[in-house]
């Protein structure tokens, strides 16, 4: 059978690693989907550098509409990235009846709707692999491997630039500020890390895992996103204390009154696999009613980590590309007529547990009195820590740092009970809140 052709939009550090691991293991691969599968044209405005990785091996054009306008291209990879530029050219390449693989979450997370809606009409695939947890294959994981179970809940490390700084953080003592100077220096953070520090990129990962764990919409404007820039050393340190680490997760749950979708610096038991997770690497944990709870763990960024995740992909399309596009493997993993509409809960409704740092007056009935208003709202404390004041402010301070820990609670209860503790005179600054998660 005559090899499927594919054409790449954008040979950056994924597009390069797609190239080349295609080439070199071409033979394997050919085996594997059945027939040959080969990049014949590459479009990237750098055609210098392009024509530098390709080396005659393809044909290169700067013009990325060359690619989708011409007939012998089955496939079209995005890897241009960003919601700009890449929307169009997915729609268009959707439009002239191309499968669309992409790495691109923030355009699906954002935009999927739009884009599977307009593949689905069209009869062709958009395939995204590469979007969550680079090399990880928990897409597959997610759709086809763990088909049988109800998922119950997703927790997961999938953005490494701030795993990095987290691990940096605890292991040196350092605060956000330097450990996020060491990751721009080692290359694990971006000059510009908006999106990975404020959780924005794991929120886009997070809102697909979700909407294929329980056959909802994609709906990131519902995620609540919170990122690490206001953690504090000391938070990491008396977590430690009490048994925890503080992941940043993306935890999407179901329970009965919707699906919790949020990404949140988190503390973690540290006896938990995940807890253990360092450095850039990614992990992601699903628990389905069948199976229990799997992990899932790899290289969630880099060139041929995240080229294993796009071709995996190319070859899934090549093998199906003969189906009956009915009968295909659901791009969001429930087919659309079967899709819930359960809704996303707002962070009030969200039950989990918490970590609270008060720095407080150290005088009799302080604790006393936090632990009345919170027994008032009937929250439950879990665990009670406080530092002997010389700890906190040198020799004969009056203020100390009193650490609780609560069982599972409504946010929208606690948000109550935190704003009368904070009223008290005896708390001296704003009271620190990190929620937590057992995961067990
Ligand atoms: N910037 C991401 C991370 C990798 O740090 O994990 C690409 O999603």
């Amino acid at each position: 059978m005559k090899p499927i052709k594919v054409g790449l939009l954008g040979i950056g550090t994924v597009g390069a690693g797609t190239f080349e691991v295609l080439a070199r293991n071409q033979e394997e691969i050919r085996r594997r989907a059945g027939r040959g599968i080969e990049i014949t044209m590459v479009a990237d405005l750098d055609t210098d550098r392009a024509n530098r990785i390709v080396g005659g091996r393809a044909q290169v054009v700067s013009d990325a509409r060359a690619v989708i306008a011409n007939p012998d291209i089955d496939i079209v990879i995005e890897l241009i990235g960003g919601y700009g530029i890449a929307k169009q050219l997915v729609l268009e390449a959707i439009a002239a009846g191309k499968h669309v693989v992409t790495a691109n979450k923030a355009l699906l997370a954002v935009h999927g709707s739009e884009i599977f809606t307009a593949a689905r009409a069209k009869g062709v695939t958009v395939a995204f692999e590469a979007a969550v947890a680079g090399g990880v294959p928990i897409i597959k994981a997610l759709r086809e491997g763990l088909t049988a179970n109800r998922i119950e809940w997703i927790a997961g490390i999938i953005n490494g630039t701030t795993n990095f700084i987290l691990s940096e953080m605890r292991d040196k003592g350092l605060d956000f500020a330097a450990a996020l100077k060491d990751a721009q220096r080692l290359g694990y953070a971006e000059a510009d890390p908006t999106f990975d520090i404020e959780g924005v990129d794991a929120a886009h990962k997070v809102t697909l895992m979700s909407a294929i764990a329980f056959g909802t919409p994609v709906q990131f404007d519902k995620a609540h996103i919170e990122g690490i820039t206001q953690l504090a050393a000391q938070d990491i340190k008396y977590a430690e204390q009490l048994g925890y680490r503080i992941k940043l997760l993306g935890i999407t749950k179901r329970t009965p009154q919707g699906i919790e979708l949020r990404v949140h610096p988190t503390l973690v038991p540290a006896r938990r696999l995940i807890a253990n997770v360092e450095g850039a690497m990614n992990a992601v944990v699903v628990n389905g009613d069948a199976v229990g709870t799997t992990l899932h763990y790899g290289k969630g960024a880099g060139s041929e980590p995240t080229a294993s995740a796009v071709i995996a992909d190319l070859v899934d399309i090549t093998r199906l590309h003969t189906a009956d596009p009915e009968h295909r493997v659901p791009f969001l993993a429930f087919h659309p007529d079967a899709m819930s509409d359960l809704r996303v809960l707002p962070m009030s409704e969200v039950v989990t547990s918490y970590y609270l740092r008060l720095r407080v007056a150290d005088e009799a009935g302080v604790l006393a009195r936090v632990a009345t208003l919170m027994a008032d709202a009937g929250i439950s404390i879990d665990a009670v820590l406080q530092r002997e004041a010389d700890e906190i402010g040198g020799e004969g301070s009056t203020q100390t740092d009193l650490i609780i820990l609560t069982h599972d609670t409504r946010e929208g209860t606690l948000d109550a009970a935190l704003t009368k503790v904070q009223a008290l005179s005896s708390v001296l600054a704003p009271i620190v809140r990190l929620r937590k998660e057992e995961l067990a």
